[in-house]
Order: structure tokens, then sequence, then C-alpha cells
């Protein structure tokens, strides 16, 4: 186990046992407002071991946080590092944050168009881990394109274009960049306070003046059903509201892949598509959508997104945003050496395109990594030919698979044996993407 040996603003005993408190959360106990700290504090420096924090996290996962101890859970989070300050900007910020999904790849076009309608957006995100993707991969996709700036860049950049994408910075909330990576290999990523404290604290260390969720539900997302979802919700929402940042959910669909395409550079091509007018109509939908509760939230609701899109004034904001951070918005993204097409077995209606299942086609294809330190394809990814509600006949390209190293295409193609579902007629009525608005 490690030692508090190297840190001599430590006491010399410890205020407590982890052992201890690992037993009470196990035993369906409650933590005082002082073991939280303590907790948060000593996983941060090493002082609770990585296999007790493990246990710790399944602990919870089984028995959850009482709001109370949820909300000094988050804030503890929050001080375990700095907070950042966006007051002397010139406009109001608002952020977005997805919990996650398959071709989700909003959050490109939705920057640069709320910042065209005159709201800064600094977007802080992350890489994809496990089937979801991540938009600091996607972006990495254009050529010379950086995601790592200090935060008087970040500054000087939102000034300036409106608009910023970037990793968050090492100094922001790293109780929370431990705690994720250990749940990622425990599988204790999918509990409600845990994602609820993980997302919450960065954000709210983040300094934004407004935040819009996007709570995925479905197959591709972490939150399988629609009572899940709205929980998760609702406890987001609570924490950033007692935080003093207004915050506002919408609900939306992950049963099956967002626009046609998932994987890194496919879905940067996807979202210019987007920026100059066309697009798949379910991308705009979310991004349009997306683009007014942001814009209401930061009390700028003079302009309709709809109407910037369509000007392309969103796009000059986009090159602008591409090329403050090193990258060329007219270079090719790049492309996979090998294709791979699979084809309708029947005709039919599609009924059903489960998110999951591409998800992980286009992770074994290489858009995604097993391990932290594994390295991304930028070209690797599923581009989707047949949407659900689409007619297909028998032999019809129904997807094609990308990626630079073919032995990846028999484990993508296994993931997909049951992809998709083709009936005589349109079975049922479409899900809509926009389920619900929690405030
Ligand atoms: N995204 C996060 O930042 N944290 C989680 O726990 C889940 C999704």
């Amino acid at each position: 186990m490690t030692t508090a040996a190297a840190d001599s603003s430590r006491p010399i005993v410890e205020q407590f046992d982890a052992v201890e408190l690992i037993r009470t959360k196990r035993d369906g106990g409650t933590f005082t407002d002082a073991e939280v700290d303590w907790i948060i504090d000593a996983y941060t420096h090493g002082i609770i071991a990585e296999e007790q924090m493990a246990a710790m996290n399944m602990a919870i996962f089984f028995n959850g946080l009482q709001p109370g101890e949820l909300l000094r859970w988050t804030n503890a989070m929050i001080a375990s590092g700095e907070r950042l300050d966006f007051s002397a900007l010139s406009r109001p910020t608002v952020d977005k944050h997805s919990t996650g999904g398959v071709g989700d790849k909003i959050t490109l076009p939705l920057a640069p168009l709320v910042a065209a309608c005159g709201v800064a957006v600094p977007q802080l995100s992350g890489r994809g881990l496990g089937h979801t993707g991540g938009t600091l991969d996607k972006l990495e996709a254009i050529p010379g394109w950086r995601a790592s700036l200090s935060n008087d860049e970040m500054l000087r950049q939102l000034e300036e274009v409106g608009a910023v994408i970037s990793a968050a910075g090492s100094g922001l909330a790293p109780a929370d960049r431990k705690l994720y990576a250990l749940r990622d290999v425990t599988a204790t990523v999918e509990s409600i306070p845990l994602i609820a404290s993980s997302i919450m604290s960065k954000k709210i260390a983040e300094g934004v003046g407004a935040l819009v969720l996007d709570v995925k539900v479905g197959s591709g997302a972490f939150m399988k059903t629609r009572g899940d979802a709205t929980r998760l919700a609702h406890t987001m929402v609570e924490l950033g509201t007692g935080a003093g940042v207004p915050t506002v959910a919408l609900l939306t669909d992950m049963s099956t892949p967002l626009g046609r395409t998932v994987g890194n550079a496919l879905e940067v091509g996807e979202s210019v598509e987007v920026l100059a007018g066309g697009g798949p109509a379910d991308v705009v939908e979310l991004t349009v959508a997306l683009a007014r509760v942001m814009l209401t939230a930061a009390g700028r609701d003079d302009q309709d997104p709809a109407d910037i899109l369509a000007s392309g004034k969103a796009m000059d904001v986009w090159r602008d945003m591409i090329r403050a951070q090193g990258g060329d918005p007219d270079a090719a993204l790049p492309t996979a050496k090998e294709t791979q097409v699979v084809r309708a077995e029947r005709d039919g209606v599609v009924t059903g395109l489960d998110a999951m299942a591409v998800g992980v086609a286009a992770w074994r294809l290489g858009a995604g990594r097993a391990r932290k330190e594994d390295h991304v394809q930028a070209a690797a990814g599923v581009v989707i030919h047949a949407k659900r509600g689409g007619r297909v006949r028998a032999g019809e390209p129904l997807l094609t698979l990308h990626t630079d190293t073919p032995d990846r295409f028999p484990r993508a193609v296994s993931a997909l044996q049951d992809a998709y579902t083709v009936a005589d007629a349109e079975a049922s009525a479409p899900v809509p993407l926009i389920i619900e608005r929690i405030d």
C-alpha cells in the first residue's frame, strides 16, 4: 500500500481508516462530511490505495450515496484542484456536456454555432474510452490541431473566437482523473452518484455561467433505461443548481447511433457537412435543439440558431476555432487504407440499428482504445448507409467498415451480427430523438 511519507503536510497518523470506511459503505452505512473529505483527499494523495478505492467504488455502486453525501463528495472532488474563472470575458459563457454515446459528434458543430450567436463556449472535453467516442480524438484527426491549451490561451481564444474545445488541464478536479480511470477498469462506471459527481465536479470547477446536459438513454449509453437516465439527470441538475450554475438537462435517445458516421475523421467530416448547411437530419435537430437551450440558459435567446447555421456564420467560427488551435480546416482528413461492406440479407424496412453494436464495431476497427495508453486510428470507423425507418433490398450495402488494419474486420463484423433488425413493414412509431427536458 502507498504511504504518506513523502507529503510533510499530512498528519503522522491518518484521521480515518480506509478499511473501516469501505466496510461502512459495504454494509449500507452513511459517511460523515469529514469522512467524505478524507476519502477524496486521501485517495488523491495516494494514502488510500488503488485496490481500496476500487472496493469503495464497488460498495458505492451497490449501496449508493445519500443526497448529502453526494453533495459533499462532489464538493470534495472540486476542492481537489483549481477552479477556472471566466468572469473577465465580455460575453456570457455556457457549456454542454453529453454523458456519451455512439456517433455523438454534436459538440463539433454546436460549440461554433452557439459562439456565432454571441455566447462563449469553453468546452473542456475528454477522450474516448470503450465503445463511446471522445471529442478530442475526433478533432485530432484534423492535421495540426492541438488539444492542450494553457488557461491563458483558452481565455484569449474565448474572447477572440468565442469557442474553444480543449483538454481539461491536469489541475482541474484531479480526484476525478484518478477515480474515473480506476472506475473504467473495475466495472464501476455505471453508477448514478459516481457519474453525477464525476461530471459535475469538472463542470462546476470549470466555472461556466450555465450548463446544458445531454443525458443519453439506450443501448449505446451508460444509462440503459429511461428511469435511470431521468434519475441521473435530476441528480446532476440539482448538483449544478445547488452550486449556483443554472443547469438544464435534455434526455435524448441513444438506442441507435447519431448520424451516419461513427469514428474520428468520419465524424469530423459529417460535422463540417452540418456546418455547411447539410448533414443528417438527426444531427442537425439535436445540434439546433441544444443550441436553443444553451442560449436561453445564458440569457441570450435573441437569435435563432437554425438561422445562424444556415447563414454560414457558425462555419466561420469553426474555421477560426480550428486555426486558433494549430489545425488546418482545409486539409484533407485521413482516410482508411481498407474498407469492407456489410450487406443486407433480406428485403424489408430497418426497424432497429443497435448503437452499442456499432460502437463496439468502430472501437474494434481501431477508432477507440482498450487501454488509456492505446493510440486511436484517425480514419477507422463505420459509415451507416441504412438507418432506422429506411427500406433495404437483399445485397444492398448497410454499413461500410473502415480501418488501416484489415485483420480487425472479423471481430468488427462479429460485433455487428445482430445489429440490424429488418422487418416486412415498419413495426412501431419512430422513437423521438429528444425525449424530455429536465430543469
Ligand atoms: N463522463 C464523465 O466525465 N464521468 C463519468 O463518470 C461518465 C461519463
